[in-house]
């Protein structure tokens, strides 16, 4: 097993290893001292992981009670939100107990919200079961739920209690899913770790729990130098503002990671053009995109894309901080005049 200390304002540990499932309930004993601690889940990944959770935390003594919504984006709206705190009044849990996340990215936001509100803030766990949430999301304490306006529009910095990773979980992870969570890994290598990059380009199968400590080691280590998210923490967001256009044109039917995939190709592409990146980027990470089975072309237009990035919430006044890549396994931010972004967007696109 590999545990990484996370020094936030709450300092915490991400143990990543086989068998974290089963131990739930004896490292929960350890984090609160209430009688009960709630699961909350989806319908996705309770049928198939909820039994042993709740197997574990009952033979620690904690007395279980558990929530699961409808798997999807679409359940990670105020009404889920409120529903899952009157769930949690109506099961008069008290600032002692604690919250187990049992699932991907929208069960550790919407939990993580619920954990930072609920009482003015209760305890909780996060338990991710998707290669994206194991390398994200989970880590770092950014909690929230989805407007009508926009995705994560309501939240909090929320540390969790502790973070248990079991690579096993993801042995179930569809495809698909396990496509997008490369997509992040593959981000983390460019923005700082090149020997993540060996390991990616390397033959063979991939160690996922090497894989998972390295990328959560250097979320950890942007989290201590920027936990509320003004300046180095955003070098997370390689790929992510080009992609949020991308995401937002498709309606959200371009899955997150495969946005980011394509956002990374069209910055360092035009990064390339301005003469901020070396030209032998870009074929490299083509072929890792390649080989995780991620997409690196869109259909939509600058403009279109344009619009869509601009109404991302990473803008600030006239300004827009860009990630670009510098080097193989190399990032750093890049300020640019709102009004520039139709051109990065324009070289990016170009063949
Ligand atoms: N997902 C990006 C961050 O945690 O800052």
């Amino acid at each position: 097993m590999t545990t990484v200390d996370i020094h936030a304002s709450q300092p915490y540990q991400v143990h990543i290893g086989p068998g974290l499932l089963d131990q739930v309930g004896e490292r929960a004993r350890a984090l609160w001292t209430g009688p009960t601690a709630a699961v909350v889940s989806d319908s996705n990944v309770a049928p198939l992981y909820l039994d042993r959770c709740t197997a574990s935390l009952q033979a620690a003594g904690f007395q279980v009670v558990s929530f699961v919504f409808p798997a999807g984006e679409a359940s990670k709206n105020g009404k889920t939100y409120l529903e899952l705190l009157e769930f949690l009044a109506e099961h008069h849990i008290t600032r002692a107990d604690g919250l187990v996340a049992l699932g991907g990215g929208v069960v550790g936001d919407l939990t993580g919200f619920a954990a930072a509100t609920f009482l003015r803030g209760i305890a909780f766990l996060q338990l991710p079961t998707t290669l994206l949430a194991a390398v994200d999301a989970s880590v770092g304490g950014k909690t929230a739920i989805d407007l009508q306006a926009g995705k994560n529009l309501a939240g909090a910095f929320y540390q969790p209690k502790a973070v248990l990773c079991d690579p096993t979980l993801l042995d179930t992870l569809p495809p698909e899913d396990f496509a997008d969570g490369c997509a992040e890994v593959i981000k983390y290598g460019l923005i700082g770790d090149p020997a993540l990059l060996d390991l990616l380009e390397a033959p063979g199968p991939l160690d996922v729990e090497t894989v998972i400590a390295r990328c959560v080691a250097q979320k950890g280590r942007l989290v201590e130098a920027d936990e509320f998210d003004t300046g180095a923490r955003q070098l997370l967001n390689l790929g992510h503002t080009l992609g949020h256009g991308v995401e937002a044109c498709s309606h959200y039917a371009v899955s997150h990671g495969k946005a980011v995939a394509i956002g990374m190709v069209l910055i360092t592409r035009a990064a390339i053009r301005y003469g901020l990146c070396p030209p032998e980027v870009l074929p490299r990470l083509q072929a890792l995109l390649d080989r995780y089975h991620l997409p690196q072309t869109t259909q939509y237009s600058a403009q279109e894309l344009y619009t869509k990035t601009l109404s991302d919430k990473k803008r600030s006044g006239d300004k827009l901080s860009l990630v670009i890549p510098t080097a193989w396994g190399e990032s750093r931010l890049h300020s640019i005049p709102v009004k520039a972004l139709l051109g990065w967007i324009e070289r990016g696109l170009q063949a």
